[in-house]
């Protein structure tokens, strides 16, 4: 790939088509880059969105091989996809960012945690085990447990505080990490093309709804002191040039009393904490991962305004056709900008979107996003 020029000939192959692609998407039709699809659900956000969508399952080797074989270069917006196909394909030329050898590390938490520690990186301690009953020999409460592979969204995390607690414990491949009292929990979204140019954003702040263990809130920047900030975005850095990954990568980060700093996880993908970058940054999340995966020249990653991002979840009790309540009144709001990710179905905790808010003062912010979380609300008539 020599020269930014693409058009209809280039395929660039999708593993998934949700909220993630429907953005990637929108950025990557900017560059006349042509976004094909494979997911399992035929209303998927990307269904009517890409170039072409093929509906099968992410995780057999059979429909990722075939579907990849096609595409000029693939790239993933979830992380749990086949990797065995993805080997046997970059073993056969493909080009595939991020590469199978990160995505094989990352996907599976007891490897990721291997790999932070064998290279220096700061992570809550931890031990890896097989099964229920192994664990149950632990006695150092509070702990907490986490499934190997196959957990998203505080899914396959549980916390357990004492041995009343054992009952619930997964029996699964897991592992079980020294509970960290984070005083915050701070994300740093960084990406890196083939020539190895880096490009780091400012750090933000997160906040969990401890119902659905969703980010409820998310402000840019996070309210920490310059040298947290540097700390934060040098383990960013680190991270991503120890990997020798390529695309663009979310480290979650555990800010503790003492100023320290843990890395929780990465994702190998754009990822929620960085949506308010569409409007709040010169580069998106998104258009930042095209540049890195096609070696472009990466965007700058300044911040424009301040920014707020409220995830738009399925109310609790309503579960059927999706209804965007009082949607007129938030866009009286200044700075509001509304992505719908086009679920036609809501259920509870479902996201489906999410408001960004931007303003020059984040104070500011902060008061217009309570207001559109107190009014804007998804229920099924
Ligand atoms: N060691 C820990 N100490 C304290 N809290 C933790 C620890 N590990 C995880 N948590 C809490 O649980 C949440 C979910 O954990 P984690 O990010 O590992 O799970 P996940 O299901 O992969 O997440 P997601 O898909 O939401 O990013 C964290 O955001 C944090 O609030
Ligand atoms: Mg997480």
């Amino acid at each position: 790939m020599k020269n930014a020029n693409y058009g209809k000939n280039f395929k660039l192959g999708m593993l998934g088509g949700g909220q993630l692609g429907q953005m990637f998407i929108q950025q990557a039709m900017n560059f006349d880059v042509r976004v094909h699809c494979l997911d399992p659900d035929p209303d998927a956000p990307c269904a009517d969105l890409a170039s072409s969508f093929t509906v099968g399952s992410l995780t057999d080797f059979d429909t990722v091989y075939s579907f990849g074989k096609s595409k000029d270069l693939l790239t993933i917006e979830i992380e749990n996809v086949n990797i065995d196909a993805l080997d046997l394909l970059q073993k056969e030329g493909k080009i595939i960012f991020p590469s199978p050898r990160t995505l094989r590390i990352i996907q599976d938490k007891g490897l990721q945690k291997e790999f932070y520690a064998a290279n220096n990186l700061p992570t809550a301690g931890f031990s890896i085990f097989n099964s229920k009953a192994e664990i149950q020999q632990t006695k150092n409460f509070p702990f907490v447990q986490k499934l190997r592979t196959g957990g998203y969204d505080g899914k396959g995390v549980q916390v357990i505080r004492n041995q009343n607690d054992f009952e619930k414990l997964f029996d699964a491949p897991s592992i079980v990490e020294e509970m960290i009292p984070f005083i915050k929990e701070l994300s740093v979204i960084v990406s890196r093309n083939q020539n190895g140019q880096t490009a780091v954003y400012p750090t933000v702040e997160c906040e969990f709804n401890p119902d659905a263990n969703l980010v409820e809130f998310l402000f840019s920047p996070a309210d920490i002191s310059e040298n947290i900030e540097k700390k934060a975005q040098e383990i960013a850095l680190d991270v991503i040039n120890k990997l020798d990954f390529v695309g663009i990568l979310a480290v979650e980060l555990f800010l503790t009393e003492s100023g320290e700093i843990l890395i929780n996880e990465v994702a190998p993908r754009p990822h929620n904490s960085g949506h308010q970058t569409i409007e709040g940054n010169i580069t998106s999340q998104f258009e930042q991962h095209l540049r890195s995966i096609l070696n472009w020249p990466l965007g700058s990653t300044d911040i424009i305004q301040p920014s707020v991002m409220i995830n738009l979840l399925g109310s609790a009790n309503f579960q059927g056709k999706a209804y965007y309540e009082n949607l007129e009144d938030i866009l009286q709001l200044s700075g509001v900008h509304i992505h719908l990710y086009g679920k036609e179905f809501t259920k509870p905790f479902r996201k489906m979107g999410h408001v960004t808010i931007c303003h020059k003062e984040i104070e500011e912010a902060k008061k217009i996003a309570r207001q559109v979380k107190e009014k804007l609300k998804v229920i099924s008539l």
